[in-house]
């Protein structure tokens, strides 16, 4: 394969105006990645130098490609669009090669091997224009490719007649021109007058009505489908998760009813693992072998150790899980936890920017905010650290083997020393030392028959109170009668 001689130009300066929302369409995410770094990667993996065609929100799209990590490209500004055929007319000084490669923006699905074939072909045949094409049960959008005799054409959706509508092959918009032959005849495109547009397809008749060798090389439609809508972003994305799904189920990772979860381009998962139903594996995200990620998680730029089990319903961002680690049911880890290994992270359990160390716990109803705790330290259900003065945040240091009793407010800043107890229910203000036992809650007082006088005195309210309503009934019976005489009195 020869790519030395190949010129890319990728359309992306279009309106998006079918999607009906003021972005453009190349900045929709597709699994976790801008639709318009699909062709830049494929672009760069192939070696083809490129020039892209901005115009609509040029600058947004310049940056999501600079983030990406492809800096080695040219950009044209595209001041209106003008159509297909205007955007590559536009680029003229940048066809510095012998061939053209043409693609549009908006063809996620495209792979290496089928641009490699089409480069392959086009350069060893006399063709002024190489095109991929596609038979679609439902062509409806795209350009349709006709044959008449030797004749090849590209006509428009919008310009078809009524029996032409029922042409299934379509055209993909990824094409290779001879350089020359764009030279010649780019000028010539004429605009469009059903859609005020110049049409780049109309360089396919001219080659053909001049003689030239066209050729179109028929490829899978799933891999040429171009985005025009929300429900074709839609489609796309569900074709580009399940070609991720299938990856990672053929290096030995199960998943539970696959076509309800969402797994984004640069997620890695290690051998053995589950992923349950409705699951969210987000970008940034590397889980371990032998772990569950359970029903209706959602996992986002994460680490997950070896066999860690995160269980349902829990949320995990920024984070980094340990080996042998539980996190849930409906536990959050916030943002920069750092949970260590065989640790239990329980329900309801809230930890932000917090480190806990190996063998720890905190199994029910708690708040762990910019807190370091050590090894095998146990929180009691419903502790809260009050990290927050309205102004500041502070750190609370819980140090190895302590024992946070249940429902303690921890108000930081504070320390608690190694091997250290605190009393269910303390409020804990003050550094608890070493080894010892912190109470800090007020002193119970038993009141001796107190709550057997109080029912006492209820059932005796009790009953004046039941007598007083049967006198209440009988006054009302007579005051209906009275109405109900009155109404026939009426009639
Ligand atoms: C185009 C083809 C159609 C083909 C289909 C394949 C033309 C006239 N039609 O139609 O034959 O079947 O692709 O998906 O080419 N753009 C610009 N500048 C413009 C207009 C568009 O850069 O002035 C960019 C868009 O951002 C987009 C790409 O060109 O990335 C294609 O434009 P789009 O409007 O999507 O073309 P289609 O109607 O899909
Ligand atoms: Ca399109």
């Amino acid at each position: 394969m020869d790519n030395v001689n190949v010129k890319a130009l990728v359309l992306a300066a279009g309106k998006s105006s079918r999607f009906k929302t003021n972005k453009s369409k190349l900045l929709y995410s597709i699994c976790g990645q801008s639709m318009i770094i699909y062709s830049a990667k494929l672009l760069k993996n192939l070696r083809i130098s490129t020039t892209f065609v901005v115009g609509y929100q040029a600058e947004e799209i310049k940056i999501a490609i600079k983030k990406a990590g492809i800096n080695n490209v040219d950009y044209v500004h595209q001041g209106v669009q003008l159509g297909t055929g205007h955007a590559i007319a536009s680029t003229r000084k940048s066809w510095n090669k012998d061939n053209i490669l043409v693609m549009n923006g908006d063809c996620p699905l495209l792979t290496e091997e089928i641009v490699n074939k089409l480069v392959d072909s086009h350069i060893n045949s006399d063709s002024v224009v190489t095109f991929l094409s596609s038979h679609s049960l439902n062509p409806d959008g795209y350009g349709r490719v006709m044959r008449d005799g030797k004749k090849i054409s590209v006509i428009e959706d919008r310009n078809l007649t009524e029996e032409q509508r029922f042409v299934t092959l379509i055209n993909s918009g990824i094409y290779l021109f001879k350089k020359d032959f764009l030279e010649q005849n780019i000028d010539k495109i004429k605009i469009d007058p059903v859609k005020g547009e110049y049409y780049l397809t109309d360089l396919v008749k001219m080659a053909s009505d001049q003689g030239l060798n066209v050729k179109t090389i028929p490829v899978p439609y799933d891999n040429i489908r171009g985005v025009n809508t929300l429900e074709e972003l839609w489609a796309v994305e569900q074709i580009k998760r399940s070609q991720f799904i299938k990856y990672w189920m053929t290096h030995g990772v199960q998943f539970e009813l696959a076509q309800n979860i969402h797994l984004d381009w640069d997620v890695k998962i290690g051998v053995g693992s589950y992923i349950g139903t409705g699951a969210h594996i987000i970008k940034g995200t590397k889980i371990g072998k032998d772990c569950t990620v359970n029903a209706f998680c959602i996992v986002e730029n994460s680490r997950i150790g070896d066999g860690s089990y995160i269980h349902s319903h829990s949320i995990v961002q920024s984070s980094k899980i340990g080996d042998n680690t539980h996190v849930g049911p409906f536990a959050r880890l916030r943002k920069g936890v750092i949970l260590k290994n065989n640790v239990n992270i329980g329900n309801f359990v809230e930890i932000k920017n917090s480190e806990v160390g190996n063998n720890s716990s905190a199994k029910h109803l708690t708040y762990l905010g910019d807190s370091t705790i050590g090894n095998n330290v146990n929180i009691g259900a419903g502790t809260i650290t009050c990290n927050y003065d309205g102004i500041n945040k502070h750190r609370t240091e819980i140090k190895d083997n302590v024992f946070i009793g249940s429902n303690n407010t921890l108000v930081a800043p504070i320390t608690i020393n190694q091997g250290a107890y605190t009393a269910a229910g303390s409020t804990i203000t003050k550094e608890v030392p070493k080894d010892s036992l912190a109470i800090a809650r007020s002193k119970q007082e038993n009141k001796i028959d107190y709550a057997a006088k109080l029912k006492k005195k209820k059932e005796a309210k009790k009953k004046d109170l039941s007598s007083d309503k049967n006198k209440d009934k009988s006054s009302k019976l007579n005051f209906v009668g009275a109405v109900k005489t009155k109404n026939m009195q009426n009639l």
